[in-house]
């Protein structure tokens, strides 16, 4: 039987809580269950991530540090090249911890230069402005709080010079592959001819280490996963048992989709609130999230779709992830 949620009355919930209960319910109520993983990212989910990014099988944060650190005169000489003079902008600057290499870089060169950093969250804008003039003495900072598409506009009124787009980490690969072409098409349409995009990959590479980043012998990955079902539980009213379900990583070396799932151990019924009941049954899959690998020849498939051309590419000393530096034609 499928059980039809009636949404609660609105009136008793913060507008934010609102969204969550009504994108946790679509998702739950999908023929494919799944959860958006942006909801991830709650206080015990940020000190989680902290943990995963520490963890020695998640390689990608510190692949793509080794390139800031290592080869930002590379980056600079290759922007200056292409762009001539030109603004950065960052999409979901977080704190900003690897890019800063690159602005001391642009700094050191004598490079006049705004930095935008674009955040969804109000709290790391106002970080940023408070720590990182002190990081980089010199700097010219402007933050934008908001949405990527609207904010960039923002920057573009701000700023008529030429920009360089930062869109850094495994972000592309939070996309699916047609998820990733819509974006970067729609990116290309707030962008003019001539106007740069810097963007990591994570290349595919033995499976099995590709897999290990995403099931580390810890189980930090794990409780972040299921971090999101007691977020839900606590936030939302919901009595999910995570007893009753297990993480599930996949890798798959053809398609390059690193996809996360939940599987429920029974057949069962999860509560939220007094008006939902979502029925589980033994062995169904909850879909968490997608991290998609990529190889070069793929990652310059997207770049021609969505009219950048690339120009350069840096990568790590082990080549398993690379930043490529496309231009917009
Ligand atoms: N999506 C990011 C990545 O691919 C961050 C991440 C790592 C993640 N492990 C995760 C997100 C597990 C959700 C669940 O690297």
């Amino acid at each position: 039987m499928t059980v039809i949620p009636t949404v609660l009355a609105p009136c008793k919930r913060k507008p934010a809580t609102d969204t969550f209960f009504h994108d946790v319910v679509q998702g739950l109520t999908a023929q494919q269950k799944y959860l958006d993983p942006k909801y991830f990212y709650d206080a015990t989910g940020d000190m989680l991530f902290q943990q995963i990014m520490q963890c020695h099988e998640y390689y990608l944060t510190d692949c793509e540090m080794e390139i800031f650190r290592n080869q930002s005169a590379d980056i600079v000489t290759a922007l200056q090249h292409y762009a001539g003079i030109f603004d950065v902008v960052e999409l979901g600057a977080g704190d900003a911890t690897k890019s800063v290499h690159l602005l001391q870089q642009l700094i050191d060169n004598g490079i006049d230069y705004t930095y935008f950093p674009i955040d969804i969250s109000g709290n790391v804008i106002s970080q940023l402005e408070q720590s990182l003039p002190e990081k980089v003495p010199g700097l010219q900072l402007h933050g934008l709080h908001g949405e990527y598409f609207q904010m960039l506009q923002q920057a573009n009124k701000y700023s008529s010079r030429k920009k360089v787009l930062l869109f850094m980490g495994a972000n592309i690969g939070n996309f699916s592959v047609s998820a990733a072409q819509n974006f970067c098409r729609q990116l290309r349409q707030y962008l003019q001819p001539g106007d740069m995009l810097l963007t990591g990959f994570d290349l595919k590479k033995h499976p099995q280490i590709i897999l290990n980043a995403y099931n580390d012998a810890a189980g930090i990955t794990r409780a972040f996963n299921f971090n999101l079902l007691h977020r839900i539980n606590r936030e939302l009213g919901a009595n999910f048992d995570t007893t009753k379900f297990e993480h599930f990583p996949t890798y798959d070396p053809a398609s390059g989709a690193c996809k996360s799932y939940l599987i429920s151990l029974e057949n069962q019924q999860v509560h939220l609130g007094d008006t939902v009941s979502i029925p589980f049954k033994e062995n169904e899959a909850l879909y968490m999230e997608i991290s998609q690998k990529y190889s070069l020849e793929e990652a310059d498939q997207l770049a021609a779709f969505s009219s950048f051309k690339p120009v350069a590419r840096f990568f790590d000393s082990k080549h398993w992830f690379t930043d490529c530096l496309w231009k917009c034609i």
